[in-house]
């Protein structure tokens, strides 16, 4: 059976502005002039995204919307979600069936493990769980590991993380280990509240050889600062703490929820113990997370959920059960099928934008994908992103009565602002901008414990967060809107672009027949 995966249709022609067309026909918005493009993976990694080519895979355009919350969930290009409905015909579960549907159906899911894996440098599907997003991997982890937590040990996170990789540690050592009578205490290095940077002298001091684990985010969701993987990694493996398995040294978890969308990241050069992230942050619909374990680690450890599918087959007695080998252990019931299919290869469509957007060489195949090429596209995606945060950054910074979080230099931080203005609620800011078209986020962005470290009462702040398909011409835009909003003057409407006729296909069609094997 052949499935017939829908062309890719109707990205409408996005009507942008002239100055938009100008800032962004190859062009990057501040300083960084470069070449021309070249082949897939072949080009410089400093050439500019061909940003109106990247939006006419998108539908928000057409529809005015300046999207600028995208540090909470990025937009969906057409392929994606047109791909996830050809799936329909040959809709089946895995690993459950004789049909060739199913056969194929779980051809194509397994294959969508080996795309992730080749994404973030792991050696294999081996070391990669799904689970519904990065929470949830966070808590796999921390429940995966609960039994080997000994009396007296300690797990140390710090004060910019999100609730994700703090909430997690904190009930773990208040409220669940107690009950089986083990006192293990959680510890948070601080940041130095002027610069938005990680304190790694405070960090080194809260490690020691009773530190299990050490939790840190890749880069904060609220300062936007990267923080300096490298140098933690080298706290945790100096720590000494006694592993269960004789290794003397911290693992060290990365929640890389806001790191990896935007940025080149390898698992085995970083020589993290485990990383989580979530698709829903690169292009791909809501449901899927993913969380790397080194393979001897996932190996050794117990589950994190039990059942269906994660046992293996014809292994359960009364007396025994044995589990799957790597990764089923980690997939037990009927998971999120179509929503793996689909996240794989939204990392197709993200490649295929950055690389050629006009030419997929990725999406709607199997076809390994090489370092080299991962390399180029997500540097090219960091360049733009920085460049387009750049701009925000030297923007928001000329407005009177603005305050701004986290680090002033662009190239130390992911790509998202966020600020107050004296005497004004976020909330209301945020909602002042919306008036103006001009999407944002107000609250604490799940970061609480930073906010409170900075004595900001409420815990709010307005965030403005970007990605590749945004334009220098939309940063503008929203940083107008911030001024007026800060002036009390009303902020512009939006000028609603009417709808746009399709534009002819321009990527070929695909098969599901591809999706499993085309040039592996
Ligand atoms: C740094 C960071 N960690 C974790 C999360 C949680 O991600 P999810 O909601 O997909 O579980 C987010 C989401 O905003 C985040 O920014």
């Amino acid at each position: 059976m052949t499935l017939l995966i829908r062309p890719w249709r109707g990205p409408a022609r996005d009507r942008a502005s002239a100055t938009d067309r100008a800032s962004a026909k190859g062009r990057a918005p501040t300083t960084d002039r470069t070449p021309t493009r070249g082949r897939a993976g072949a080009a410089a990694s400093t050439d500019p995204l061909d940003v109106q080519a990247i939006r006419r895979h998108f539908a928000f355009p057409e529809h005015g919307r300046i999207v600028t919350n995208n540090a909470a969930s990025t937009q969906p290009p057409r392929e994606l979600l047109a791909l996830q409905a050809s799936l329909a015909p040959g809709y089946e579960n895995v690993h459950r069936g004789q049909s060739s549907a199913s056969r194929q159906m779980t051809a194509q899911f397994e294959a969508s493990y080996d795309t992730i894996a080749e994404f973030i440098g792991a050696p294999g599907r081996s070391s990669v769980a799904l689970y519904k997003n990065t929470t949830e991997a966070i808590n796999a982890v921390m429940y995966s590991l609960l039994t080997e937590f000994r009396d007296g040990d300690n797990v140390v996170t710090t004060t910019m993380e999100h609730n994700s990789n703090y909430v997690p540690w904190y009930a773990m050592c208040r409220e669940i280990l107690p009950r089986l009578g083990r006192r293990v205490q959680y510890r948070l290095a601080r940041f130095d509240p002027e610069t938005g940077e990680l304190d790694l002298a405070h960090l080194a001091s809260l490690i020691d050889a009773r530190t299990k684990l050490v939790g840190c985010t890749g880069a904060s969701n609220f300062l936007g600062t990267r923080n300096p993987l490298a140098a933690v990694k080298a706290l945790a493996d100096a720590s000494g703490y006694c592993q269960p398995n004789g290794e003397r040294r911290s693992y060290l978890l990365v929640d890389a929820a806001q790191l990896v969308p935007g940025s080149f990241v390898d698992v085995r050069a970083l020589d993290v113990d485990y990383l989580a992230f979530s698709f829903h942050k690169l292009l791909a619909p809501f449901g899927i997370g993913v969380l790397y374990g080194k393979e001897h680690l996932l190996a050794s450890s117990l589950p994190f959920l039990y059942g269906g599918d994660m046992i293996a087959e014809g292994r359960v007695f009364p007396w025994q059960v044995d589990y799957n080998a790597l990764p089923w252990k980690y997939a037990a019931g009927t998971p999120n099928i179509l929503g793996a299919i689909v996240s794989a290869q939204a990392i197709r469509v993200l490649l295929d934008l950055a690389l050629s957007p006009d030419r997929p060489a990725y999406f709607g195949t199997a076809r390994p994908l090489g370092r080299a090429a991962v390399r180029t596209a997500m540097d090219r995606i960091s360049c733009w992103n920085q460049q387009l945060t750049h701009r925000a950054l030297a923007g928001l910074g000329a407005i009177g009565g603005i305050t701004i979080y986290g680090p002033r230099d662009a190239a130390r931080r992911t790509s998202l602002v966020a600020f107050n203005l004296a005497d004004r609620d976020p909330v209301r800011v945020a909602e002042a901008l919306n008036e103006a078209g001009v999407e944002s986020r107000a609250g604490c962005h799940c970061a609480t414990l930073a906010h409170h470290a900075l004595g900001l009462t409420p815990p709010a702040s307005c965030r403005l967060s970007f990605y590749l398909y945004n334009t220098p011409d939309e940063i503008d835009r929203a940083v107008a809107a911030v001024a007026a909003v800060a002036a009390g003057r009303p902020a512009r409407q939006p000028i609603r672009q009417p709808a746009a006729r399709p534009a002819p296909v321009s990527w070929p069609k695909i098969t599901s027949a591809k999706l499993r094997s085309s040039s592996r």
